[in-house]
């Protein structure tokens, strides 16, 4: 299993990323501590664009800034000509700031303020998507007062296509809270889109939902974007962006369904080039999970073993706030000793969990590991770089989680370990009476 990630070396009681051993950066920056291969990163993104471009030239990877916000992620994925999905202001800022031009920045989101749609219109975000109709004319109506001329909406659309996925990682289906529904989409196209001030509707938007590997899926949302595109052609309006979301998954088990890249790339830009709108329109992925997914380590420490009834659990000092979504969604990830002080082999298993007073603070049962854990050796989990540190959380007052980087044999520690808010605040002082 490990073998299909180049950038780590297992060896009997090390582990190296991008040529880096681990614990020498435990050591270093102190633990939890996330570790992006900044180079595996930019060799899937690669990957990605290769196989996209191959069937359908004029594509842009507006990668999603949810799942890995960190700067030197995303920068060096836009010096690499990434653009820029996006979802709050913060994302917005950090965009530019990471050199991402306003044109392939995407501005995504079910209910975005009137303070957010208006920064979005005043940075000249290349889309922002509608999920609802008063949305789009809450862009124009904004763009109108605020005197910008051209804002570009896209419409996000459900077409009711439901992806076989965790409940929590679906989008598509009707009742969902994302989208608006083909029907309504044609109406404001017919009805209104030809009478705005100041926006245009410009472009259309899918996303079904995250950790998808049916290239079904894929290819009849394509097909229905499409379809509707050319419906949408006789009510004026043409589209001249067609953004078909992200949502490419990544096997975290050996049991996972993987779709590879070439395959994903056939299903929709594939499909687009052998379409009737081929040549009209730019294509938009908005791609996260799979191009960071195994870029990332989460290196933590042994606190404590102790055993409880037949459970004999191996306490750790990263916590559900540090990484959530074993908590969150159940979801698997493998983990692997990084160093141990005994080199005894072991078939002892382990229950990993973290200091977070939650039973749910989980990383994996019944793990086996090889070896004996004992009190300051360090374990990684692996596959950590998607929706990892860019949801970590202060809850329990822990210190938001550390993110180093390797490149080329070196490491930087880029985002350092934070206090969480209030924890410096004092009680307000009573005005003194008398
Ligand atoms: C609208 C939208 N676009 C793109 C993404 C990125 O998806 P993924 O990381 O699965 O590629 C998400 C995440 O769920 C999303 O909600």
């Amino acid at each position: 299993m490990v073998s299909r990630r180049p950038h780590l070396s297992i060896g009997r009681n090390s582990l190296k990323i991008g040529g880096v051993d681990t614990k020498s950066l435990a050591e270093r920056y102190g633990t939890p501590l996330y570790v992006t291969d900044l180079g595996r990163v930019l060799e899937r993104f690669d990957e990605a664009k290769a196989a996209l471009t191959a069937r359908y030239p004029d594509v842009l990877i507006a990668f999603a800034y949810k799942s890995n916000s960190t700067f030197q992620v995303v920068s060096a994925l836009a010096r690499r000509g990434a653009g820029a999905t996006i979802v709050s202001v913060a994302g917005i800022e950090t965009a530019r700031r990471a050199g991402v031009a306003p044109k392939d920045m995407v501005f995504d989101g079910p209910s975005k303020s009137k303070e957010e749609l208006a920064a979005a219109i005043k940075a000249g975000v290349g889309m922002i998507n509608a999920e609802s109709v008063q949305e789009a004319r809450d862009v124009d109506a904004l763009s109108h007062s605020l005197s910008v001329k051209g804002a570009r909406i896209g419409f996000r659309v459900n077409f009711d296509i439901r992806a076989e996925t965790h409940a929590g990682l679906a989008t598509g289906g009707r009742e969902h809270k994302f989208g608006v529904a083909r029907r309504e989409v044609i109406q404001f196209c017919r009805r209104e889109a030809q009478k705005l001030r100041s926006a245009r509707v410009v472009g259309l938007h899918s996303h079904v939902g995250s950790q998808v590997a049916d290239p079904e899926v894929f290819r009849r949302q394509t097909e229905e974007m499409v379809g509707l595109a050319e419906e949408l052609e006789a009510t004026g309006t043409e589209v001249a962006e067609l953004n078909l979301g992200g949502g490419l998954g990544f096997p975290y088990t050996k049991e996972d369904k993987e779709l590879p890249i070439g395959y994903y790339a056939e299903a929709t830009a594939g499909s687009f080039a052998r379409s009737s709108w081929s040549g009209r329109t730019r294509l938009v992925f908005e791609l996260g999970r799979w191009v960071v997914a195994d870029s990332t380590v989460l290196l933590t420490k042994v606190n404590y073993v102790k055993s409880a009834g037949k459970v004999r659990w191996a306490l750790v000092d990263a916590g559900m706030n540090d990484f959530i979504r074993p908590a969150l969604y159940g979801a698997y990830h493998e983990i692997v000793p990084a160093w141990t002080s005994s080199a005894e082999r072991s078939a002892w298993r382990y229950d990993v969990a973290g200091p977070v007073c939650e039973s749910t603070d989980v990383f994996g049962r019944g793990r086996r590991l090889g070896v004996r854990l004992s009190q300051g050796d360090i374990l990684a989990i692996l596959d950590a770089g998607a929706y990892g540190s860019s949801m970590s959380s202060t809850y329990n007052m822990r210190p938001l989680t550390a993110v180093a980087t390797v490149e080329d044999g070196d490491s930087a520690l880029v985002s350092p370990r934070g206090w969480p808010p209030g924890w410096k605040a004092r009680p307000r002082q009573r005005p003194r009476s008398g």
